[in-house]
């Protein structure tokens, strides 16, 4: 069957292979360690199921909701970023529920774009972006972001950018692959930078809780005289664990909102509606838990970055977002061979940096977020030995 030029611009799911090459190890006896999916590894507590069972008793928990999502959902959500976030939507009006933030991302992308419209992604970038930008039509441009700066995102680095007519940027902080946490001004001006050369700037803040030491997370749609030109997506599946219930939103211009919905109705008609009011659940516990379980994050951060800085060949300079360790391999010029020899030989997971862009090639993504310390160091170990054994696979 003829297969579209869209869907055959986009590459095949380097993660997927890698989780494909773990499952065949795993099936054969093998005693593999996934640093690979991101996933925060936090599940439900039993307090909050216990707060979804009763949902179950609701008739409306197994309809449709509005195509935007139930409005009780949409103000819980709201009251969330006024006091995170210290950002005011409307409810009613400017915000919409979506299957997942990567659903939102799609949803910003189908409304925004025409058909050869330039998005720009500081790369490495989010590698689902990439082929949504594709998927819809869109042409991804790579803006290269520096390992010196912690991969900041700075305008020095958009500006050779800035007249090429994109109709977008893209901005991930805390970062999916790098953990870099961008600094508040600096991203305030290279917003100011794109929306002044006509772009609409659209956020992924789905790891804003996990970040560590001094830093803090900062939404672009704060800032009054930028909020006309963001774009907000996020979710709560990192938050409270739960990537398979499929509730995210996205936030912005009440016009620009109200379009989606022509989308939204087409594609999946409404969020899935117990899905929604489980996050609704799940905020009502409040955050302490989320808060807690950063500390324990934060110390699996800590440990890798002594242990890494054991291995002579690996070189990581902790971020302080996310869950993920970007890490630099000396001499590395094929991190996809490199990944799947070292799943082969120690049974350790890691993701080729290079699915996440060009820029992305050299490195590994270690995600830390499911891995318990114990497990950790034996990964630690089996990569220490790799890398001692293994030195001309690179
Ligand atoms: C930066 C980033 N955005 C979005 C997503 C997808 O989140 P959701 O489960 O809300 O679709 C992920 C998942 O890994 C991510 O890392």
């Amino acid at each position: 069957m003829h297969i579209g030029a869209r869907v055959r611009s986009v590459a095949p799911p380097g993660i997927e292979l890698i989780n494909a090459q773990a499952r065949r190890l795993r099936a054969a006896g093998a005693p593999v360690i996934s640093l690979g999916q991101a996933l925060p590894g936090l599940l439900p507590d039993t307090a909050l199921l216990g707060r979804i069972h009763p949902l179950l008793n609701e008739p409306d928990s197994h309809v449709y909701s509005p195509v935007a999502g139930l409005l009780s959902v949409r103000q819980a959500i709201a009251a969330f970023l006024a006091q995170h976030n210290g950002v005011t939507f409307d409810p009613d009006r400017e915000l919409i529920l979506t299957a997942g933030a990567n659903q939102a991302f799609m949803l910003a992308l189908l409304t925004l774009l025409d058909a050869g419209d330039r998005v720009l992604l500081p790369s490495p970038y989010f590698l689902n972006h990439e082929t949504t930008v594709r998927i819809v039509g869109g042409v991804p441009v790579e803006v290269p972001l520096s390992p010196e700066t912690g991969f900041q995102l700075r305008v020095e680095d958009l500006r050779p950018f800035l007249g090429s007519g994109a109709r977008a940027l893209v901005i991930v902080t805390p970062n999916n692959p790098t953990g870099a946490v961008y600094d508040p001004q600096e991203m305030i001006r290279v917003a100011e930078a794109a929306i002044a050369a006509g772009m609409t700037v659209i956020t992924d803040e789905v790891y804003q809780l996990f970040v560590y030491e001094s830093a803090r997370h900062s939404s672009l749609a704060s800032v009054p005289s930028l909020r006309p030109h963001v774009l907000t997506t996020s979710s709560f599946s990192k938050t409270f664990g739960i990537t398979g219930w499929r509730v995210g939103f996205l936030a912005g211009d009440a016009t620009f909102i109200e379009e989606t919905g022509k989308v939204q109705d087409s594609m999946v008609i409404c969020a899935p509606t117990i899905g929604q009011k489980f996050v609704v659940a799940a905020l009502s516990g409040g955050l302490d838990g989320v808060l807690r379980y950063r500390e324990v994050l934060d110390a699996r951060r800590r440990f890798l970055t002594e242990r890494l800085a054991r291995i002579p060949c690996l070189s990581w300079q902790p971020t302080a977002g996310s869950f993920f360790a970007f890490v630099r391999v000396a001499g590395c010029t094929d991190s996809t061979r490199l990944a799947h020899d070292i799943l082969e030989k120690v049974h350790v997971g890691t993701i080729p940096g290079r699915v996440f862009g060009v820029y992305g090639e050299g490195y590994l993504r270690l995600a830390y977020g499911a891995v318990e310390l114990p497990l950790l160091a034996e990964a630690c170990d089996r990569l220490e030995r790799y890398f001692a054994e293994a030195p001309g696979k690179r």
